[in-house]
This record gives structure tokens, C-alpha cells and sequence, in this order.
């Protein structure tokens, strides 16, 4: 009963209301929690960024100390998640994984079901994002037979996760300052981005009252996708299949017939410019220059068909710009991140934002559970036929 409207993939229609991340796509901003992306990236960390996220305002001195505290004293998993990970093939997707494990994490963390206890969802949250990457850490070094690496709380958190993806117990690993910036800098700028696929995922299936880890685990099916996360994953095996500049021509053609599309191109929201990918520009080529990469074929033939699609007015008209996954992309391969592992990061990096969003929507007092309507295009009602007179 009612009035409902038909909306299929939510371009019109606001499922919530927010007051955590806002964009205009329009003049290509980002802001979370009314601060520039821009500032962030610039001053900011990570941590912090999750602070403002989920508190909505940036920390005090005191606040970040003792957020980061927190967060260091839970960064272990649980011994028994060892096993855990013993049961997966070796040559299984991260994503596949990741999606295991932190829905295991329910299995580990039942109290956290009782989230209406303010303590208890606070812990819950500091501890998913404090073991977040030493589980993603897990996914990678499982595929690869390499022993797991228990956390280094010396080490600040992007630095702790290039560590434990790294290091080896007979090799200790620095991660260089540069670079632990630089992977900083791709988490917070993944952090949150409102109410984009995986988030309203998070949303919905939180809705229900499911526990906080399930709900996150359903963000991460979600992120899978290429049209979501996957797609800096998809913009390196693109970029492997072109395989060579002179071939850069001929795939632009095969987007043009709209055989295939040009990843890492296009966003729902940022009609203009994708602010996040203007900053990751920038990193990459700090990225590149400590590294000594510049003359990377890969990134060569990223910067051709950057440059082509930039000037192209197939690409203009539709208003389709490169997005912050055709510059992270290039960047975690530069570091040495194999790209089976990308939306795994990216994984890492939005935790922050499901869980800002799934509390914002749980302290609402006002919160019911999200049923979409539908628009029936299937038979009208009809009688049931026995077998044997079925045709
Ligand atoms: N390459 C070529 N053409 C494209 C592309 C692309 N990457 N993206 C959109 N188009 C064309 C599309 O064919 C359509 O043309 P027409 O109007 O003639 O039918 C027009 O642009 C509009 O496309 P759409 O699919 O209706 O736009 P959307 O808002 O539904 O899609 C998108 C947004 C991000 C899914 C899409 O641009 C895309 O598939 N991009 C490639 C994948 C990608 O890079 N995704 C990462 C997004 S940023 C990270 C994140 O938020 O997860």
C-alpha cells in the first residue's frame, strides 16, 4: 500500500540520510565530514580520518592517542584463525577469503551482536579495523605458502600492514616512509564514499539487526565486483591485455563499439573530475620517483591511454574522467601489491566506512529495515499443472 516509485540501480532515489561524506560529482568535491579531501590527504592519516569518520569530528591530541592506542592493543587475531584460514585453498581469490573471514570474525566476537550496548559497538568497531589488515595481510601470504606475520605495534598502521604483507621471519622488512605514506594516503582515500554499492549493502543488511561483522562481510561480496572495487584490479588486467602502446588504438576502437570499457573511466556520481583522482595522480608519480619506475611499460601505456582518452571526444561528451582506481591501481602494483590483491585493499580501506555508516544508522532511533519494492512483470496467477500433464 502506498506510493512507491520505480528506480531500478538507484539513480534518483536517497535511501538514507547522512551527515558523514558529502560530494557534489558535479564540481568533482569530496568531503568527509565537511573537511576537503584535499586537506586530508594533505595533513592527514588514515587513522585520523577514520576518527573524524566515525565520531564526526577530527580527534584532540588526547583522543587521537588514545583512538590509536586502541587500535594498536587489537590488531592480533585470534590464535584459532589460523586454522581458520588452513581450510581455504591456496590458490583462492582474496576476496574470496576476506569475505570468510571476517564473517568468521561473528564466530569470534559474539558480544558484538549486542550492539545496542554502546560499549560493545564501540569495540567492535576499533577491533575490525585494527585486525583488518592483518586479516587482509593473511589472505596474501596464505596464496603464497609464506608464514603469517603477527603485528608490529611499533609500526603506525599502513606501515604495520606493508610489514606483515613483506616481512619474513628471517628478513625484517622497513617499509620506506615514502611509500608507507603513499599506501596511507589510498586508504584514506577509500575510507568512505557514501552510499555507493557496498555501503548500501552494509546498510541493508545491517538493517535487519544482523550481527556488525556480517553485515561488513556482505560489504565485502559487494566491493568484489569489477563495476565497484574490483575495478582496479580490472584497470592492471586491462592494461596487461593491451600489453603494448601500439596496440593502444585498436582497444580504444573496441570501447568506442562498446565491445569493452575502458576501466579505471567513468563514475556514477563525478560527472567532471574525481577529486580522489587528481590527489592519487600526484602520488603515483612520488610513487614512481622513489622507486625509480618511471619507465615502467605498464605505467607508460597507463599514461598513453590516459592521455588519449583525455582528449578524445567519445570520452568528453559522455563525461567520463579516470577515477581514483586507475591511479591505485598503478601505485600497489609499483610497491610490489600483486593485483589479485587490490580489492582486498580497497576492502581494508572502506571498512572504515561501512562501519561510520552501519553506527550512523544503528543509533538512529528512528531505523526499520530496508525492503525495496518491486515491479512484477511475471505471470498473472495461474493453476498448478500435475507432471504428467506438463508439456
Ligand atoms: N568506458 C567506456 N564507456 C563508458 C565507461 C567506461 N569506463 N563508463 C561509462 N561508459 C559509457 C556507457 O557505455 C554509457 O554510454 P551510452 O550512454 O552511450 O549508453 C555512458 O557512458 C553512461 O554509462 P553508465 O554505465 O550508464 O554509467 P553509470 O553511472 O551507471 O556507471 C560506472 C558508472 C563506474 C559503473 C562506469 O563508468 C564503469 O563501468 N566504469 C568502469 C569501471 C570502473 O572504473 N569502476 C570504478 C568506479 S570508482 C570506484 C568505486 O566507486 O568503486
Amino acid at each position: 500500500s502506498g506510493f512507491w516509485s520505480y528506480d531500478p540501480a538507484f539513480l534518483a532515489t536517497a535511501a538514507c540520510e547522512s551527515k558523514i561524506t558529502y560530494i557534489d560529482g558535479d564540481k568533482g568535491q569530496l568531503f568527509y565530514r565537511g573537511y576537503p579531501i584535499e586537506q586530508l590527504a594533505e595533513h592527514s592519516s588514515h587513522l585520523e580520518g577514520a576518527y573524524a569518520l566515525l565520531n564526526g569530528e577530527l580527534p584532540t591530541k588526547a583522543q587521537k592517542e588514545e583512538f590509536e592506542t586502541a587500535i594498536r592493543y587489537h590488531t592480533m587475531v585470534h590464535d584459532q584463525f589460523l586454522s581458520f584460514f588452513k581450510g581455504f585453498r591456496r590458490d583462492s581469490h582474496p576476496m574470496a577469503m576476506l569475505a570468510g573471514a571476517v564473517s568468521a570474525m561473528a564466530a569470534f566476537y559474539p558480544e558484538a551482536f549486542d550492539f545496542k550496548n554502546a560499549e560493545h559497538r564501540k569495540i567492535a568497531i576499533i577491533r575490525l579495523i585494527a585486525k583488518m589488515p592483518t586479516i587482509v595481510a593473511m589472505c596474501y601470504r596464505y596464496g603464497q605458502g609464506l608464514p603469517f606475520m603477527y603485528p608490529r605495534n611499533d609500526l603506525d598502521y599502513s606501515s604495520n600492514f606493508l610489514y606483515m604483507m613483506f616481512a619474513t621471519p628471517c628478513e625484517p622488512y622497513v617499509p620506506n616512509p615514502v611509500i608507507a605514506k603513499a599506501f596511507d594516503r589510498i586508504l584514506l582515500l577509500h575510507a568512505d564514499h557514501e552510499q555507493n554499492a557496498s555501503t548500501s549493502t552494509v546498510r541493508l543488511a545491517g538493517s535487519s539487526g544482523t550481527h556488525p561483522f556480517a553485515a561488513i562481510a556482505a560489504g565485502v561480496s559487494c566491493l568484489w565486483g569489477p563495476a565497484h572495487g574490483g575495478a582496479n584490479e580490472a584497470v592492471l588486467k586491462m592494461l596487461n591485455e593491451i600489453g603494448d602502446e601500439s596496440r593502444v588504438d585498436v582497444f580504444m576502437q573496441g570501447v568506442k563499439d562498446k565491445k569493452y570499457r575502458l576501466m579505471g573511466f567513468g563514475h556514477r556520481v563525478y560527472k567532471n573530475m574525481d577529486p580522489r583522482a587528481s590527489i592519487m595522480r600526484k602520488t603515483c608519480y612520488e610513487v614512481l620517483d622513489v622507486l625509480g619506475k618511471h619507465d615502467d611499460p605498464l605505467f607508460k601505456l597507463a599514461m598513453k591511454l590516459e592521455k588519449i582518452a583525455l582528449e578524445d571526444s567519445y570520452f568528453i561528451e559522455k563525461k567520463l574522467y579516470p577515477n581514483v582506481d586507475f591511479y591505485s591501481g598503478i601505485i600497489q602494483r609499483a610497491i610490489g601489491i600483486p593485483t589479485e590483491m587490490f580489492t582486498a585493499i580497497f576492502a581494508l580501506a572502506r571498512t572504515v566506512g561501512w562501519l561510520a555508516q552501519w553506527q550512523e544508522m544503528i543509533e538512529d532511533p528512528d531505523l526499520k529495515i530496508g525492503r525495496p519494492r518491486q515491479l512484477y512483470t511475471g505471470y498473472a496467477a495461474r493453476d498448478y499443472v500435475a507432471v504428467a500433464d506438463r508439456k
